[in-house]
């Protein structure tokens, strides 16, 4: 995987135009934020506080009306949504594959290549055994990996990930959680990810970077000692509950304004 250079964002703004009966929004506000190569960063906040569309503008999906920020280029950004969004006529392989198969034309994957790469995706996943297998004979958490291979097939350095999690029942979520956390130290891409979860984001994260109203109201570093590195044990450590008690705090503060 080619490292990217790290994420700056400087005094970013977002303002959706009105249209119609519609006022216009401001959804983002005074960004200014960077986010290091191969750092892993969670997005908390409430339902319309700017979350998804501080990631589209980061996707490069959606322009800033103001501020500036590090050029990023489409093919060094994989993105997860919420939906896995899988092609229900195309089985596992074919799903993870497509994207490769496009981009093939400008930048000429060989047919050996894209298999290489769909296979390792889908290692990374484990569902090396379910290739064949179409949507419909998945289960939500499989088909929610099914999109993650896909993001990863690419080989991006930058993870664009929007409440990835959020659908799946509580223990799937932890086994996918573990997952990414493993497949993260192992290759290290550069990862956002949002969630309403202040637990998945103390989990995950390095650090957690609370939003209201379009603005990044606090930065919350997320100690985790190399030895709780390994699955479970943080969930019972002193300072994952002190990451969760500090993000839980972040979060009230604008409760109480
Ligand atoms: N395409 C759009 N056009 C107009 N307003 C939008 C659009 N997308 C989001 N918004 C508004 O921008 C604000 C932030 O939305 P969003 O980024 O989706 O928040 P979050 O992901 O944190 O829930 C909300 O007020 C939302 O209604
Ligand atoms: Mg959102």
């Amino acid at each position: 995987m080619t490292r990217a250079p790290s994420l700056t964002l400087n005094q970013l703004g977002l303002r959706y135009p009105a249209h119609g009966s519609a006022a216009g929004v401001v959804a983002l506000q005074n960004i200014t934020a960077s986010f290091p190569a191969g750092s892993f960063t969670a997005l908390v906040g409430p339902s319309g506080c700017g979350k998804s569309s501080l990631l589209r503008v980061l996707a490069g999906l959606q322009a800033p009306t103001q501020g500036d920020m590090s050029a990023v280029t489409q093919s060094d950004i994989g993105f997860v949504f919420q939906e896995p969004t899988l092609l229900a006529w195309r089985n596992v392989y074919d799903n993870v594959a497509l994207p490769l198969k496009i981009a093939n034309r400008k930048s000429r994957l060989s047919a050996q290549e894209i298999d290489v790469r769909v296979s390792e995706a889908l290692t990374l996943v484990g569902l090396e055994a379910r290739a064949k297998a179409l949507p419909s004979e998945l289960s939500g958490g499989m088909k929610m990996r099914v999109s993650l291979a896909r993001a990863l097939a690419k080989r991006p350095p930058i993870l664009l990930m929007d409440e990835p999690f959020a659908a799946l029942d509580e223990l799937t979520r932890f086994r996918l959680d573990d997952d990414l956390r493993a497949i993260w130290q192992q290759q290290k891409p550069t990862i956002l990810f949002v969630t309403h979860s202040v637990t998945e984001a103390a989990y995950l994260a390095q650090r957690a970077l609370v939003m209201r109203a379009g603005e990044i109201k606090s930065e919350i570093a997320i100690a985790r000692p190399a030895s709780q590195n390994q699955p479970d044990n943080f969930r019972a450590a002193p300072s994952f509950h002190a990451a969760c008690a500090a993000i839980s705090e972040a979060l009230a503060q604008g409760e109480r304004a």
